[in-house]
């Protein structure tokens, strides 16, 4: 039986990828962010995941406004990173795992999930950048699974919707006959807002009280709309949607192994947690 060893959850910002390239880790600016991940990259090496379970949203490179799931899953044999117009440099390819993603479609479906699924899938900066943090030599040791949620144009599915599909995709990797260790990555968040009078919004009661809840309370989120989290988080704050879809495959009680929050990086409270399975 395969086995979900853990969550990481983090914020994606494209500055990042830019602050890689450079070499900034250590100045004063990027240095208490980029600090958050040598623990992290620590536990990867202890619990040696063999696939990671990517819960992100896309933002216009694979999926734009005129197409957007609500949910979608990679199947394909290996995904891409394209240049998204930020100008950070791209990574190399990710192998895909599209057995463990047609198994995961099918038990989704079963559980009525109207997914969206992908034979072929590129991937923008809120998939590259975490994992680049989390392998900083960008040579993957791990196989992947795309989980797309449209965080981007409403309607969003709601927060109760997310960690529903969390809890689902959680009881399907059990199912799977396979003995892989999977992490389950969610990134994105937390509080910020790029664009309208809000723009540079940050929320850091909110925050702490999310991740917070990650631990102690995690349906804690799911008692407000998706317009009250924008309220509470931001347009792209919202993005926190991806945590819940992690959560969501960990049982109720988790251990914390690791967490940071700093701000700002860009525009954006930046997040960041490792949770296990309680023992
Ligand atoms: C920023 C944050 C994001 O989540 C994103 O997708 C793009 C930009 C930012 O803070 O600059
Ligand atoms: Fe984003």
């Amino acid at each position: 039986m395969a086995k979900i060893v853990g969550a990481i959850t983090t914020s994606h910002v494209p500055a990042i990828g830019g602050a890689i390239a450079k070499g900034l880790q250590n100045e004063p600016y990027w240095k208490p962010f980029f600090d958050g991940f040598p623990p992290v990259r620590d536990w990867l090496a202890k619990v040696k995941p063999d696939v990671i379970v990517l819960v992100y949203n896309d933002h216009g490179l694979n999926f734009f406004l005129d197409k957007m799931p609500t949910f979608a899953v990679g199947a394909a044999p290996e995904y891409r990173n394209a240049d998204e117009g930020w100008g950070i440099p791209t990574v190399a390819p990710f192998k895909g795992d599209p057995e463990l993603s047609w198994h995961l479609i099918e038990q989704l479906v079963a559980e009525d999930f109207d997914l969206v699924t992908c034979q072929e899938m590129v991937v923008d900066h809120a998939f590259t950048l975490p994992m680049a943090l989390c392998y900083p030599d960008t040579n993957w040791p791990v196989r992947v699974v795309p989980v797309c949620v449209n965080t981007v144009q409403a309607p969003l599915p709601s927060a109760a919707r997310c960690y529903k599909l969390g809890q689902a995709i959680g009881r399907a990797i059990a199912k799977w006959p396979g003995d892989e260790r999977v992490v389950v990555m969610g990134t994105g968040g937390l509080s910020h807002q790029l664009d309208g009078e809000r723009a540079g919004f940050i929320n850091k009661d909110f925050d702490l009280k999310f991740m917070d809840s990650m631990v102690h309370e995690p349906a804690w989120a799911t008692r407000y709309s998706t317009t009250e989290l924008v309220e509470l988080s931001g347009t792209q704050g919202v993005e926190l949607l991806n945590w819940m879809v992690a959560r969501g495959t960990l049982p109720a009680k988790v251990e914390k192994k690791h967490a940071n929050y700093y701000i700002p990086i860009s525009n954006t409270a930046s997040g960041l947690m490792v949770l296990e399975p309680a023992a």
